[in-house]
């Protein structure tokens, strides 16, 4: 594979993250709004200028939410969401960590049990039909 770089979302990365989103619907507004909110940590992967996946995980006090994660196709299945998270959580010192995943998100729910999450919870139909597992991981007691 070659080999990517992992760096903080800019500006005028905007258009390219807006047309690789995979499983959100963000505006371009709140992708910027993301990019230069202080309270989140926004991170994509790059080969040369193109992105190839990104991360973004929100801090509240001590602890974090990740709001979303992709890899664009190409790029699947090499370990890069998995860097991605990894780097974004070693950034700051949480106590705990979570996320919702879509139930049938198979290969994120088994990414973050990879990473050490746990399934704590349902939210029911939170994606029309289908439930959320929300999921957490504590780093610090
Ligand atoms: C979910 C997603 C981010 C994973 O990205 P990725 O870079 O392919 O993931 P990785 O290569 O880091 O895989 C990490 C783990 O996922 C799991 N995984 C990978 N491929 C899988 C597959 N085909 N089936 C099931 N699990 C799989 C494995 O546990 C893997 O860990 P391991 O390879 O160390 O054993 C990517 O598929 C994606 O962008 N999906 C669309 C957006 C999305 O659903 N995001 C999550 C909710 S916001």
């Amino acid at each position: 594979m070659e080999k990517y770089n992992i760096k903080d979302c800019v500006p005028s990365d905007v258009i390219q993250l807006y047309n690789i989103q995979e499983g959100t619907n963000y505006t371009k507004k709140i992708i910027e709004d993301m990019i230069v909110n202080d309270r989140m940590i926004f991170l994509k992967a790059v080969i040369n200028k193109k992105i190839i996946g990104y991360v973004s995980l929100e801090i509240l006090i001590d602890e974090g939410e990740i709001h979303s994660v992709m890899v664009i196709d190409e790029y699947k299945n090499q370990g890069i969401a998995k860097e991605l998270i990894k780097t974004a959580m070693n950034r700051v010192n949480l106590k705990k960590i979570f996320l919702e995943v879509n139930e049938n998100n198979t290969k994120a729910i088994n990414l973050y049990k990879g990473l050490g999450f746990m399934p704590i919870s349902k939210r029911q139909k939170y994606y029309g039909d289908q439930d959320a597992i929300i999921m957490e991981i504590t780093l610090l007691l």
